[in-house]
């Protein structure tokens, strides 16, 4: 097959509305938040989805492109790592004999771009019209491939509908010399490293030209740069091909020139039509895994599939020593660092459909355990106090100062007091454990995040006249308020944290003798100590009023001004913008959930009416100023049956990346958002849970949605579970393992392998 025929293939989209999203035309002013929503990522690789044509004297633009892991500080500042862009490798340049072809975006007649979601691919489709002389068809497609993420691929076809003039096809890298040091700059490679972090970046490239099926030697040739010069006819088909290899080096041991060409070798080997192949067959094994489909709502179906797409495309099982920024690799809005983000809204994710992942993201935090340390060290405590942002080394990366709303510099007091993150991460290791029952994970890396997390919190909360041990001076979820004492949602928390830890070390006792001895020595871990994190964990202060079942957010939380946000409807800044941080931190106008995620997370600590008391009281006090916010309220709304409420939410969260209602996609996806819309659909409405013997399910479909179909990992089984609310049944099929347990509505049913079985919900009580 030719070039020609088959790149023609390429470029038809999955025709399912539900699998695509699309861009038509220009809209100067939606372009960066585009880019965001646009972008391809393998979880190693971020290219934005910058259009193919636009402004300047270039045709097809440089993306930018992002490198998991390549952390570097500036000159200026050399406490703070961010994220180094690497060079981009998309360029294209057409020169005609007067000069570069030149393009305003808005120029260009009937441009459309299509992100398909199923096969992870971004294509465009556009015609330029006599710009000057020259009449073209263009069809884009890129890719960074999910089968080999070091390698990107780039094809373009055009054909020629009008114009006879000599042409040249200028293929380079645009920004080598940005950000990086360059030690290497050849025709087919470049090499760079970091100027304070001292990482390795190696690139290497091969690109090839046809006319009509035939191939065209360069006719030029410079560094990461070819040319081809032909004469253009009408009807003449012209097919570009480029592949990239790109290689992060950590240490001087790997050779990445080596390395990047043994990559590139590879792919070149397979054929870009190989390339494509391998990364849709990796696509299609990870929608297999973690697909939802919903009946009866379409754009909660799209939403949901975006967002699929987002959260699989954000991660590697093969690099332990990234984790997923607040905006993934689609933007550089808070610098690629790693919040609590990854561990509460991500990892459920991960660990229920794809825990090769999660675990690749859970042992970032063991290689980073030694920073949060150092940390809970420096601040006079014992254990680890992880980041509260975090890069590469798990050094505290929060800036001390930004610029406010109002253009005021603020003081940001999250590096120092918002330390949740240390239970966050420790909760996310034992929803890992429980789902999976990795035991070289819980031996080698869990069990030590877990102790050395309640090492910090027993020497964190502090005994007082009261007979209760209080944890002063912090920041909860809710970042309005600063300098609190006793946090619900971190009290509760760590004293979980300690709970979980207390229990690991009795399983290790009982299950693994000889590693509890050995991981007791190297921590210095004696019976004295747990027996003090015991007392701990019985006298923790949480702020529970026994009368009305109300945790108080914080110490003094209920005397502060109450105030009414429905007054506040249709704003469009947030709270702390219309008021004022003053009046605000005076106030219980809460940012974002904070007793509501602790009531999502740990739903056991609320017994009967508590559940609801809490959510009713809270909710309307919430003021939504953080975009994760609006789903962990849907999941809590849904499992208390309000369904409408949940899809009131369910909405909201879609809309901050797809509606570009929210600002702030300029700077990138909103990852945690679109993890929280899955823990929505699958913990919230279909009521999924976990206990020690098997999986159980509690169904509140919004009467919109005539089915939900989802798929799980659990105990090294996958599991598909549909439920439909028509028919009053959960349909349950165990693809592969052994039988197990599955509680609906309470009730044990024993599900065999391979066989579809049929529950009544009507057994729910
Ligand atoms: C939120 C945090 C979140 C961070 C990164 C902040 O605005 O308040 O909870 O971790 O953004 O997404």
């Amino acid at each position: 097959m030719t070039d020609s025929a088959t790149m023609d293939q390429v470029f038809v989209p999955t025709a399912d509305p539900d699998w695509v999203i699309l861009a038509d035309g220009y809209d100067s002013l939606r372009e960066v938040s585009v880019e965001s929503r646009f972008s391809i990522s393998n979880g190693f690789l971020g290219v934005r989805g910058v259009r193919s044509t636009t402004r300047g004297d270039r045709w097809v633009v440089p993306a930018r492109t992002y490198v998991a892991g390549l952390f570097d500080t500036s000159g200026s500042n050399q406490a703070t790592q961010a994220l180094v862009p690497a060079a981009d490798w998309l360029r294209v340049r057409i020169l005609l004999p007067g000069g570069p072809l030149l393009h305003h975006p808005g120029d260009v007649s009937s441009h459309r771009m299509t992100l398909d979601l199923r096969r992870g691919t971004l294509r465009s489709e556009g015609r330029h019209l006599k710009a000057p002389d020259l009449g073209l068809h263009v069809h884009t497609s890129r890719l960074v491939s999910l089968s080999d993420r070091a390698i990107g691929l780039q094809l373009i076809r055009m054909e020629i509908e009008d114009g006879e003039l000599d042409v040249t096809l200028e293929a380079s890298f645009e920004g080598t010399e940005l950000g990086l040091v360059t030690d290497q700059l050849r025709q087919d490679l470049g090499l760079w490293h970091t100027s304070h972090s001292r990482k390795y970046l190696a690139m290497a490239s091969m690109a090839a030209l046809q006319v009509n099926d035939r191939d065209i030697p360069p006719s030029a040739l410079g560094p990461l740069k070819s040319s081809w010069a032909w004469k253009s006819r009408p009807g003449q088909v012209i097919c570009f091909q480029r592949f990239v290899a790109i290689v992060r080096g950590d240490t001087k041991d790997i050779d990445p020139a080596k390395e990047v060409r043994d990559k590139l070798n590879q792919a070149k080997g397979l054929g870009w039509r190989g390339v494509v192949a391998a990364h849709e067959a990796a696509w299609l094994s990870r929608w297999r895994s973690s697909d939802v489909e919903v009946d009866g709502d379409a754009g909660a179906q799209l939403a949901l599939r975006f967002a699929l797409y987002h959260l699989n495309s954000a991660a590697n099982p093969e690099d332990e020593r990234v984790s997923v920024g607040a905006r993934a690799l689609t933007g550089d809005d808070y610098h690629g660092h790693v919040f609590w983000d990854t561990e509460i809204f991500l990892l459920p994710f991960y660990i229920l459909t794809w825990p090769e992942a999660a675990r690749a993201l859970l042992m970032y935090r063991f290689h980073t355990l030694d920073g949060a340390r150092a940390k809970a060290a420096g601040m006079g405590w014992r254990g680890a106090l992880y980041a509260w942002e975090s890069a590469d080394t798990g050094a505290e990366m929060t800036p001390e100062r930004v610029i406010g709303p109002d253009h005021q510099v603020i003081d940001v007091l999250c590096g120092k007091q918002e330390q949740h993150i240390s239970a966050d991460v420790a909760y996310a290791v034992w929803q890992y454990w429980q789902v999976t029952r990795d035991e070289s994970f819980l031996l080698d890396a869990g069990a030590e995040i877990l102790l050395e997390t309640a090492r910090f919190w027993s020497s964190r909360a502090v005994p007082e006249a009261d007979g209760r041990c209080h944890i002063r001076g912090v920041i909860g979820p809710d970042e309005y308020h600063e300098h609190i004492d006793d946090n619900a949602y971190t009290n509760v928390m760590a004293r979980w944290n300690i709970q979980r830890a207390l229990d690991v070390v009795a399983l290790l006792r009982t299950r693994w003798p000889a590693r509890w001895t050995g991981l007791a020595a190297r921590l210095d871990l004696k019976d004295g100590e747990l027996t003090a994190w015991l007392h701990v964990e019985d006298t923790m202060a949480t702020g529970l009023d026994p009368t009305t079942g109300l945790f108080e957010q914080f110490n003094g939380y209920f005397a502060l001004e109450d105030i009414d946000l429905a007054n506040y409807a249709g704003r469009t800044v947030p709270m702390d913008v219309v008021l004022g941080r003053e009046r605000v931190q005076k106030s219980q106008v809460v940012k974002q959930a904070d007793v509501v995620a602790l009531l999502g997370l740990l739903p056991e600590e609320f017994v009967g009416d508590m559940k609801s008391a809490n959510f009713r009281y809270y909710e309307p006090r919430c003021s939504h100023g953080s975009s994760l916010s609006p789903a962990m309220h849907g999941l809590v709304a849904a499992r208390l049956g309000d369904t409408d409420m949940a899809l009131r939410f369910f909405r909201q969260a879609a809309a901050i990346d797809l509606a570009d209602t929210h600002a702030a996609t300029d700077g990138g996806v909103h990852i945690a958002a679109l993890g929280g819309l899955w823990m929505l659909a699958v913990f919230g409405f279909a009521g999924l849970s976990w206990r020690d013997d098997g999986l159980a399910i509690d169904p509140q479909l919004p009467k919109e949605w005539r089915s939900l179909k989802f798929r799980v990992q659990w105990r090294q089984r996958s599991l598909v579970l549909s439920i439909d609310p028509g028919q009053q049944t959960v349909e349950a099929i165990v693809e592969s393992g052994d039988p197990m347990a599955l509680f609906v509505g309470g009730q044990p049913n024993q599900i065999s392998s391979g066989a579809t079985a049929v529950i009544p919900i009507v057994s729910l009580s």
